[in-house]
């Protein structure tokens, strides 16, 4: 298990506080930036991680920024994403069961520190359901394909 791990200034702090989660649990991980808290436009960021998730590079992501909206945009515009914001346990984990979800977005002025390491470990733990999940998780990526899926 490979993470890729991301952030913009906004959530540079959220990041480090995760990726010192990461090394506790002996968990993978790659950092992808941002490196400080100097101002810095997030998609690049966002894009870099979950481009590395796209091409497997990674197994999963972890892309923040203050409020893990912006980052989410910018993910979910790369191929094969299937980034979801997490505010709360619930959703860490519906989003690997049912839609499985491949990058996690959080905010810093969202979450703190603790609730972010707990949505982490829901979410690099809790399996795909698949059934009739997959055929709704294949729907999304015939969208991406430019597919008319309209009912
Ligand atoms: C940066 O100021 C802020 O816009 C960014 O961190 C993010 O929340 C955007 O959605």
């Amino acid at each position: 298990m490979k993470i890729a791990l991301a952030a913009d200034h906004g959530a540079y702090e959220l990041k480090e506080s995760i990726k010192k989660h990461l090394e506790q649990q002996g968990i993978d991980f790659e950092d992808f930036g941002c490196m400080s808290k100097e101002s810095v436009d997030y998609p690049r960021f966002a894009y870099a991680a979950a481009k590395a998730v796209a091409d497997k590079f990674c197994d999963l992501g972890v892309i923040c920024c203050t409020t893990g909206l912006g980052v989410s945009m910018a993910a979910n515009k790369v191929k094969g994403i299937r980034a979801a914001v997490c505010t709360n346990e619930m959703l860490a984990e519906m989003t690997r069961r049912h839609n499985d979800a491949n990058v996690i977005c959080m905010g810093q002025n969202v979450v703190n520190a603790e609730l972010a390491n707990k949505l982490v470990d829901i979410f690099v733990s809790t399996p795909f359901e698949g059934g009739r999940h997959q055929r709704r998780v294949d729907l999304l990526s015939d969208i991406e394909e430019g597919k008319n899926i309209a009912p």
